[in-house]
C-alpha cells in the first residue's frame, strides 16, 4: 500500500504526543514532534545568548543550528548540532519562550522545510504531530486530526506530567497553558488552526486508549 500521512494538530494538554506515538507504533508509521522541533530550536537561541523576543536576531539565527529528529515512535530522539536535546527542551525556560521564537517566519520557513522532507522520506508513511501540519506543513495528508479538551481537563493532565514543586500548582499550570496557546492561535504566520477537512475528536471525557483507538479506526478506513 502507498504511503500514509497523518497529521495531529490540536493545542497542549489534549494528548497529542501520546497518541501520535501510539497510533505510530501500532500501524507501523513513524513519527515526527514537530514542538520538539520548535523547542529545540528555542534552546539553541536561549544557549547562545539570543533574546528571544528580538525577532530580527531570531530570523537570522534560524538557519544555524542543526536539527536531527529521530522519528521512531518507541523512542524518538532530537539531537541540535549532534547533542541530546531531550532533556533541555523542557525545561521551563523552554517552554515560556518557545511561542516567541515559533512566531518567526524564518523559523517556520525552515523547520516547515524539513518536516517535510522527513514526511516525504518515511517509507510506509509517518504520524506528524504540531499546531499548523493539516493547514501548512502537510495540507494533502491522508488523515488530519484536531484533538480538543477543556482548559480544565488540559492543565490537570499537564500537571500530572510535571514533577515536584511545578505540579503543585494547577492554577498557573492553566495559566501558562492558556497564554501559550492564544499566543500560537494569534500569530500571523500558520497559527495554530483546525484545517476545514481536519477531523475533530474532543478527548475530554474520552481515555488516552479511546482516542488512539479512533484515530486507528479512522486511519484504517482510509489505507
Ligand atoms: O507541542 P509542544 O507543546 O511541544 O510545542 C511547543 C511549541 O512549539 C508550541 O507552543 C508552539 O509555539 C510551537 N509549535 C508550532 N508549530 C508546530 C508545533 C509546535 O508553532 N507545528
Amino acid at each position: 500500500p502507498a504511503a500514509v500521512i497523518v497529521g495531529i494538530d490540536g493545542p497542549s494538554g489534549t494528548g497529542k504526543s501520546s497518541t501520535s506515538k501510539a497510533v505510530a507504533a501500532k500501524l507501523g508509521l513513524r513519527y515526527l514532534d514537530t514542538g520538539a522541533q520548535y523547542r529545540a530550536i528555542t534552546w539553541w537561541m536561549l544557549s547562545n545568548g539570543i533574546d528571544v523576543n528580538d525577532a530580527a536576531a531570531v530570523a537570522d539565527a534560524a538557519g544555524k543550528p542543526e536539527i536531527i529528529s529521530g522519528t521512531d515512535p518507541s523512542a524518538p530522539t532530537i539531537t541540535v548540532d549532534g547533542a541530546d536535546a531531550a532533556g533541555p527542551i523542557r525545561t521551563q525556560e523552554v517552554t515560556s519562550a518557545v511561542s516567541a521564537v515559533s512566531a518567526v517566519p524564518e523559523v517556520r520557513t525552515r523547520l516547515t522545510e524539513l518536516q517535510r522532507s522527513i514526511a516525504a522520506e518515511a517509507p510506509a508513511g509517518i504520524v506528524v504531530e504540531g499546531r499548523d501540519i493539516g493547514t501548512t506543513v502537510l495540507p494533502d495528508a491522508d488523515l488530519k486530526i484536531f484533538l480538543t479538551a477543556s482548559a480544565e481537563a488540559r492543565a490537570a493532565r499537564r500537571s500530572g506530567e510535571l514533577k515536584g514543586k511545578e505540579a503543585s500548582d494547577l492554577a498557573a499550570t492553566q495559566a501558562a497553558l492558556v497564554k501559550r496557546d492564544a499566543a500560537d492561535s494569534g500569530r500571523k504566520t500558520s497559527p495554530l488552526a483546525k484545517a476545514g477537512d481536519a477531523v475533530e475528536v474532543d478527548t475530554t471525557e474520552l481515555t488516552l486508549e479511546q482516542v488512539i483507538e479512533c484515530v486507528v479506526t479512522l486511519v484504517e478506513e482510509r489505507r
